[in-house]
């Protein structure tokens, strides 16, 4: 019978794994894919979602993301991830990517965020308030899907009351688990920032649409297509990674109340906390082509072979960090991946950093002690950003003095 796999491919190297439904990906999918990875060769071929390689090694990924020479984020060398137009800077390779990077970097850079910490800050307390007197809700939903969301939103200067329908829009491209789905969740996020592009190119602002789209590549202006891609990597980036982390993370933290214990005592670890945290908790991956025939960490590759990358994990590969699911506040910073490397290292690392820093302090000011409501593991999904379905928190509100006294029920 014929192999369903390339030809190429040895038998030895091929994996039963499907990065969308995966069983692993179901409940505690950073263990059960890292348990995965581990008793797998480093690099493995799997049928799933089309058929491609899984890099399943930090330090091998790490150095495969740093040669977009060899390994494309150009879809023409990735044939099965071709979207119309290509989203960017992420569908394309140096010299462009570095001409598109230079118009978004200095929105993004450690000093362009920081101008956002006061509003981040006021977005995360009136939301904290919104839920506080009634001592519970469904963190993802109510909190971690608007935070970022609005945030974002505001960035853009797009009205807030889409934020449900583009929510939607960005969860199907990002999780329907084929292919035509997930497509057209894209081109309908695509109608509506087309509308918004041509307002901005009407009349210019000050925000994060208006600077990508007058941005030039060359000496010349974006094209319609590079205009589009460039304005939906943005909303995709900002719509939904930094909420599924950060849902991730308050799910740990209320599961683990010694250690949340230690942030409400001493607010001023929440820096290095989150470092701990976001290694053990990444969310996004990404893909590359093969440009050519070669022979690489020992595995043979023909040209337009498929490499999916695992950043989500890469952070607990104990080849990288010692004793890796034990999250200890007080290790090093280690590196950890979950924003990738090389030339496209997430542009955004630096907001959602300071996004999720904010907030936490904030919660924990309010929220001293607060329980997880689930029987059991919580449900997740997989996909090209993992995510929590539903994080139910409960507390016990405040008293009428406005004090936050109690023990979680
Ligand atoms: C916890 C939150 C986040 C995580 C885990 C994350 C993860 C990643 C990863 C792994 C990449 C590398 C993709 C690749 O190598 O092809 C990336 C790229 C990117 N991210 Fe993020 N991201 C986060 C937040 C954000 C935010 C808030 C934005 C803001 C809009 C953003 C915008 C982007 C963009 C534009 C790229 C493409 C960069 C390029 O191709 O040069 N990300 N992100």
């Amino acid at each position: 019978m014929k192999p369903e796999f390339p030809e190429h491919i040895p038998p030895e190297r091929v994996v039963t794994f499907d990065r969308f439904t995966g069983p692993e990906l179901q409940q505690c999918p950073h263990r059960a894919v890292s348990d995965l990875f581990k008793r797998s060769p480093d690099i493995f071929y799997t049928t799933g979602d089309r058929g491609h390689w899984v890099v399943g090694r930090a330090d091998t990924a790490r150095d495969m993301l740093r040669q977009p020479d060899k390994f494309s984020s150009d879809p023409r060398h990735n044939e099965a991830n071709r979207r119309q137009p290509p989203t960017l800077p992420n569908q394309c390779d140096p010299p462009l990517h570095t001409e598109l990077r230079r118009i978004i970097n200095p929105f993004f850079s450690p000093a362009g965020v920081q101008k956002l910490e006061g509003q981040i800050r006021r977005l995360a307390t009136e939301l904290i308030d919104g839920v506080l007197e009634r001592g519970e809700c469904e963190f993802l939903g109510e909190i971690a899907q608007r935070f970022p969301v609005e945030l974002f939103l505001r960035m853009a200067n797009a009205p807030l009351e889409q934020r449900e329908l583009l929510v939607e829009k960005v969860d199907r491209f990002t999780r329907a688990p084929q292919v035509q789905e997930r497509l057209a969740g894209l081109e309908e996020l695509g109608n509506y920032l087309k509308v918004l592009i041509a307002e901005r190119e009407q009349s210019p602002g000050d925000d994060l649409v208006s600077l990508a789209v007058h941005g030039k590549v060359h000496g010349r202006a974006l094209s319609d297509d590079e205009k589009l891609g460039l304005v939906t990597l943005l909303f995709l980036g900002g719509l939904d990674t930094v909420a599924a982390m950060l849902s991730f993370i308050v799910a740990y933290l209320g599961l683990n109340p010694e250690q949340y214990q230690r942030l409400v005592d001493d607010p001023n670890r929440i820096d290095n906390a989150l470092e701990e945290l976001m290694r053990v908790h990444g969310v996004a991956g990404t893909e590359r082509g093969v440009t050519a025939d070669m022979v690489y960490a020992g595995v043979e590759f023909k040209a337009g072979d498929r490499l999916v990358f695992f950043p989500h994990v890469y952070g607990l590969d104990e080849q990288m960090v010692d004793d890796p699911f034990r999250v200890d506040f007080d290790r090093p910073v280690s590196s950890h991946l979950v924003f990738g490397s090389g030339p496209h290292r997430c542009v955004g690392s630096h907001l959602a950093r300071l996004e999720m820093r904010v907030f936490l302090e904030e919660w924990v000011r309010r929220v001293p002690k607060f329980s997880v409501q689930a029987d059991g593991e919580l449900a997740t999904r997989g996909g090209l950003v993992w995510s929590p379905v539903r994080v139910p928190l409960a507390w016990v509100p405040p008293s009428p003095a406005g004090q936050t006294t109690g023990v979680a029920p």
